[in-house]
């Protein structure tokens, strides 16, 4: 249980501030004490009264207030609680975490605490995407801090795309996890998990490929990763940001799919949702193909990429203990979802419905029917994040039974 846990919260210096109110809220709502600092940057979106009101505490902001350290010196101050939350994380906090920078009270805390950190980064699109950004994360996440979001939508800035930090809610459930260690039940188990579309190239300028974005394979990857599991994401070419906190292998073919998921083996747990080219084009040409003025079409001659669920369902020795497929279907899709089941050899299918007026490709949500040896469960039509979670939640439960 969290309750009674003490959470020493950096508010940084953007839009996504005012979302550090609404978190304050729920984290007392769950029995979690909250102290405030507040950066000078922070002080420009939320006041430090309406933080002092909710947290029913002293907000901290200066690194040099002598009634402060009297009161409690910064050192203690970053060692007084049982998990450090920067939210919003902005770019220049991120970047001063990275530098071990200590100029003001939020970094100087970060940079004298031995208290675990869980970021939630906001920032704009192209801050968040930017290599220096992306740098200072992975550097970050190796050395062990945590992250949620950020999430993709439309900023404040006016434009789209990931950069906008993780709803209170969210990160309320993350704080939750980390603060109770039973919340992370797949802690010790390896996974890996295959994302996105794969791209088969007909010469060095075209290819075939499908409209899979990333975002249930993504989050699946993600929602293991929270719930303790150490994860390898094999993906195929998305806009979806690598999850925070795993090892993400980046590629296009199916047979380099294949290669990466071999790569990550041995793993406890291996779930296929992505949606891998069944054939390739037989012969890729070397040049890019020429219309020279020929009437004539060229014909394709295709041939069969690996199966990559069939093959891992296959492996003698290496088999992850629990083999999870996805069964894309357009009609019938429990019967045909559970005929696939069997001729893959998998343990589990997650059925879903693919016909475009679904939406399901790309689009947020999935109905998905999950189908093992006991037959078939209907999962309402939840979010593809929600899936995740309540995938993880099933199969927690799996390997606790
Ligand atoms: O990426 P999104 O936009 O979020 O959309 C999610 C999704 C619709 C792609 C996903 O939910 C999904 O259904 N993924 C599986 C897509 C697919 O290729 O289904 P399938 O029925 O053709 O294949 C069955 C299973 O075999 C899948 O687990 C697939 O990953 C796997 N497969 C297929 C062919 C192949 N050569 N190798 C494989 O591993």
């Amino acid at each position: 249980m969290s309750s009674g846990k003490r959470v020493l919260l950096i508010v940084g210096g953007g839009i996504a501030a005012y979302k550090a109110l609404e978190l304050v809220r729920l984290l007392r709502k769950r029995g979690i004490s909250v102290r405030a600092v507040l950066t000078k940057a922070g002080e420009e979106f939320v006041t430090p009264l309406s933080l002092s009101a909710l947290t029913e505490d002293k907000v901290y902001t200066d690194l040099f207030s002598l009634t402060d350290e009297a009161e409690m010196g910064h050192i203690q101050l970053s060692r007084s609680a049982d998990l450090i939350v920067v939210a919003p994380a902005t770019a220049d906090l991120l970047a001063k975490m990275r530098a071990g920078l200590a100029g003001d009270l939020a970094s100087t805390l970060l940079l004298a605490t031995d208290t675990p950190v869980l970021a939630a980064p906001a920032m704009n699109v192209r801050m968040w995407t930017h290599a220096a950004t992306q740098e200072n994360v992975k550097v970050l996440a190796e050395r062990g801090i945590s992250f949620i979001g950020p999430d993709e939508g439309d900023m404040a800035c006016g434009e789209f795309g990931p950069g906008r930090m993780a709803e209170p809610t969210a990160i309320a459930e993350a704080v939750a996890a980390q603060l109770d260690p039973a919340a992370k039940p797949l802690a010790g188990k390896r996974a890996v998990v295959t994302s996105g579309p794969t791209y088969e190239p007909i010469d060095p300028v075209r290819y075939i490929a499908n409209r899979s974005s990333g975002k249930q394979g993504h989050a699946i990857a993600a929602a293991l990763a929270a719930a303790g599991a150490e994860v390898t994401l094999v993906t195929g070419p998305t806009r979806e940001p690598d999850p925070a906190g795993v090892t993400v292998r980046h590629i296009e073919t199916a047979r380099q799919m294949l290669a990466g998921v071999e790569a990550a083996l041995p793993a406890d747990i291996a779930i296929f949702a992505a949606a891998v080219a069944d054939w390739r084009v037989a012969e890729e040409a070397p040049q890019k193909l020429k219309k020279n003025g020929s009437r004539e079409i060229p014909a394709l001659s295709m041939t069969e990429n690996p199966d990559i669920l069939k093959t891992v369902s296959g492996l003698d020795g290496k088999r992850p203990a629990l083999v999870i497929g996805f069964a894309a279907e357009t009609e019938n899709v429990i019967p045909h979802a559970t005929e696939k089941r069997a001729r893959k050899g998998c343990d589990w299918i997650m059925a879903n419905d693919v016909s475009p007026a679904t939406g399901t490709f790309g689009g947020d949500a999935n109905t998905i029917h999950l189908i093992t040896g006991d037959g078939a469960e209907d999962w309402p039509t939840l979010t593809k994040k929600e899936v995740a979670v309540k995938l993880a939640a099933r199969i927690t439960e799996h390997f606790t039974a």
